[in-house]
């Protein structure tokens, strides 16, 4: 089962369909190609999967982008220059605040 998420990415807007199941670590690295934030354990013990959401640390391997939506979620690309949230190419549509 598919989920229309909103979420707000490295200060870009963006909806997806993604099923239901899938981790804010996989649709970050998957479906917006934001491969920055690794894998590791996928298990919450390792913390090599951190983001930021609303700048406090999160575990992305084991939060569901659902219970994110409305919440400001930073990945290590949204704090270099010239960052860019690749959401068109994954089919998703972007807009500015
Ligand atoms: S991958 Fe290890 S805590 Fe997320």
């Amino acid at each position: 089962m598919n989920i229309r998420i909103s979420l707000s990415v490295n200060g870009e807007s963006c909806e997806l369909l993604v099923p239901v199941h899938k981790t804010l670590l996989e649709v970050l690295r998957e479906d917006l190609d934001l491969i920055g934030t690794k894998h590791g354990c996928e298990l919450g013990e390792c913390g090599t999967c951190t983001v930021l959401v609303d700048g406090a640390p999160v575990l992305s391997c084991i939060a569901l982008p659902a219970d994110l939506q409305e919440r400001e979620i930073t990945t290590v690309e949204g704090m270099a220059d010239g960052a860019r949230l690749r959401c068109r190419r994954a089919g998703g549509i972007t807009y500015d605040h």
